[in-house]
């Protein structure tokens, strides 16, 4: 498992987080502190965020940037608070080029601790 960590910590005062990432949809390719590692070796591949702004956060967009996707399946999962998958799906079509994405697994943020049999589910 590898975590996307900003480089740039977001705040954990909810309405500076609105806005840093806000911003930061605007610089696109926003660092993260570590490259993704060799995905070579793995036939699916499963990436999760929360929405913010309807979005993955910038930073997971600049880790799938390194790496080969072609031939691999992409199997994308999400936190949100109301808007659902939202454009990540289209995100990960122009990010992992040649891979296959499939349908999506999305978990509103205040359910995520009773949210293990969906996981199992759609995993
Ligand atoms: C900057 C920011 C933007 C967000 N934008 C959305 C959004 O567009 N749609 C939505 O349903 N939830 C949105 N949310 C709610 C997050 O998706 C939700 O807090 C997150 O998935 C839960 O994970 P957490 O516990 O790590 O915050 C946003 C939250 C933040 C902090």
């Amino acid at each position: 498992m590898f975590k996307v960590e900003p480089l740039v910590k977001y705040s954990e005062k909810y309405m500076i987080c609105i806005d840093q990432a806000k911003q930061r949809l605007k610089i696109h390719n926003a660092p993260i502190k570590q490259k993704a590692p060799d995905i070579s070796k793995y036939e699916v591949i499963y990436i999760g965020a929360p929405i913010y702004w309807g979005k993955m956060p910038e930073e997971l967009s600049t880790a799938p940037q390194s790496l080969n996707f072609e031939g691999k399946i992409v199997k994308p999962f999400v936190t949100h608070e109301g808007s659902g998958i939202s454009q990540v799906p289209q995100q990960l079509q122009e990010l992992c080029i040649g891979a296959k994405i499939l349908d999506g697994l999305e978990i509103f943020g205040f359910k995520v601790n009773c949210s293990k049999s969906d996981v199992k589910n759609w995993v």
